[in-house]
């Protein structure tokens, strides 16, 4: 007799096109049908239990089935399912815009500089080569523009950038600047912005050019490894650094990172010569996540935030998969002690529970977009932009954060992380194990990596870990809330598939 699973998979292999699936795999292969979900769990039709070690897709930051997200959303679907915000609003979408500006006020390293200097606005009130006032605020707000998906968040920050430079009379700066190997969405504007050729190589015709600096990788440092984070993934110097202890923090901010960056040379070189073209530089911070969780140091974002306020030049920093707790800190680019102009936000935003994504603005942007004495306005929506049962959502999920102390604690998992992945270094077969926060990743040396990735991926689907390789990378990225023992027994049967497999 035929399972559950396998009817649903009968009828699933005739109607449904799955993303970033193959064929031949959803044809030859029994994927889980899952049916329900609890913690950090997730169960198939048979009722049998996977860890969410890639908390689906990286989104579900809380895990499955959280009773105070799941009743935030039955109460707000009883009361306002769907209201436009063009030209309207409504308390969900307006309180959390709130919120989530708070999140960027000056009350922290956050938006100060390496010496606790405030950072000054991009442009000041001389500043607006028209002649256009572009007013200084006396405590920077921030402005949220909300969509669905992360893509579309970074559709409208790249839009925003450009048209931001039409509104104050420098319309030449339309271009934008990323790093190879970067992945901001799948969209045609966010594919232009990345491109990662695995993926995007048919559509290359139809992207618009972006100056592609090469992207720093400290695992394949190829400078002489003079950064700490190139090191590896030892728990007190190597890439988990990031998500150190108070008194570790304080020391790096009093000294500057003892990276080099020599990986700058690239970016600056763009930057350099080009600056009078580029309306933004676009960034993952500190990780390049589907490329294969390709890290890097803050120092890096450090210089590339200095050249960009030097050459006024907006900085877009693409928070979607490293946002909300997951390096250990609410935001990644704060272990940098930077400030960037433009930060798109989206996946964890709403614990996955619903989509919606944010571009979140620096007030002296938003105002060049008066219609007054020109008509400014930014032309551009979605229909489901801050819906109100995924702003519901995404309220709940900001007040647990606050009162379970959620991003602390994924900093201090984060070292347990970093210890335990560490140790897979010195299995024979395995390269560049690293971890930052709670991302950990090592590589498959050679050229059957990839295979081997997803033989190990199966021993781990057959023994109820869910994990998706980026080719010869092997990647977790558990919810944050994850308990300490269920992180270190998916270690250690990595540990075990490894052996086993390789
Ligand atoms: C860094 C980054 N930007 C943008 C996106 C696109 O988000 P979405 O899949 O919600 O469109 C992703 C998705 O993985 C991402 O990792």
């Amino acid at each position: 007799m035929k399972s559950r699973s396998e009817k649903y998979r009968q009828v699933d292999r005739k109607f449904l096109w799955h993303p970033y699936s193959s064929h031949s795999t959803i044809r030859n292969n029994d994927f889980p049908v899952i049916v329900r979900g609890k913690g950090p769990f997730l169960y198939d039709a048979e009722g049998k239990k996977y860890f969410d070690a890639i908390s689906s897709w990286w989104c579900c930051s809380l895990g499955h089935s959280h009773p105070r997200i799941v009743a935030a959303i039955k109460k707000q679907a009883g009361k306002l399912q769907h209201s436009i915000l063009g030209n309207m609003s409504h308390p969900g979408a307006i309180e959390l815009a709130e919120k989530l500006a708070d999140l960027f006020q000056p009350k922290s390293i956050l938006t100060r500089g390496r010496a606790g200097q405030p950072v000054p606005p991009l442009f000041s009130l001389s500043d607006g080569p028209t002649g256009l006032s572009v007013p200084t605020m006396e405590k920077e707000t921030r402005r949220v523009f909300f969509a669905s998906d992360g893509s579309s968040a970074l559709e409208a920050a790249l839009k925003i950038a450009a048209q931001y430079f039409h509104n104050i009379g420098r319309p030449e700066r339309n271009r934008f600047v990323s790093l190879s190997n970067a992945y901001h969405g799948d969209t045609l504007g966010s594919v232009s912005a990345g491109f990662l050729p695995q993926f995007h190589r048919q559509f290359k015709p139809l992207t618009f050019p972006v100056f592609r600096a090469k992207a720093p990788f400290c695992a394949e440092c190829g400078h002489g490894g003079t950064s700490c984070h190139a090191r590896g993934a030892s728990p007190d110097k190597g890439l988990s650094r990031p998500t150190c202890g108070a008194s570790q923090v304080k020391a790096l901010h009093d000294n500057p990172d003892p990276c080099n960056c020599e990986c700058f040379k690239s970016m600056k070189k763009i930057i350099e010569k080009h600056s009078e073209e580029i309306a933004g530089v676009i960034v993952e911070p500190l990780c390049q996540c589907a490329a294969g969780m390709r890290m890097y140091p803050p120092a890096y974002l450090e210089k590339l935030a200095q050249l960009c306020r030097a050459h006024k030049i907006l900085l877009i920093a693409d928070e979607i998969a490293v946002g909300f707790g997951r390096t250990g800190k609410m935001f990644a680019f704060e272990h940098a002690g930077i400030d960037p102009d433009i930060v798109c936000l989206g996946k964890s935003l709403s614990g996955g529970y619903l989509p919606i994504s944010a571009t979140v603005v620096k007030e002296n942007i938003y105002s060049t977009f008066s219609d007054r004495p020109k008509d400014n306005t930014f032309y551009h929506g979605h229909t489901f932009a801050g819906n109100p049962i995924a702003c519901a959502a995404a309220l709940e999920v900001l007040k647990i954060y606050k009162e379970k102390n959620i991003v602390p604690g994924a900093a201090r998992k984060g070292r347990i992380m970093a210890g335990r992945i560490s140790r897979l270094n010195s299995i024979e077969g395995v390269r560049n194990a690293r971890c930052l926060g709670m991302i950990a990743a090592f590589e498959l040396e050679g050229k059957g990596g990839a295979a081997r990735a997803q033989s190990i991926k199966k021993y781990l689907w057959d023994r109820g870990v869910l994990v998706r390789p980026l080719g010869n990378d092997i990647y977790l990225m558990p919810p944050l809330n994850t308990p300490d023992e269920l992180i270190t027994d998916a270690i250690n049967l990595l540990a075990e598939a490894l052996d086993n497999v390789l």
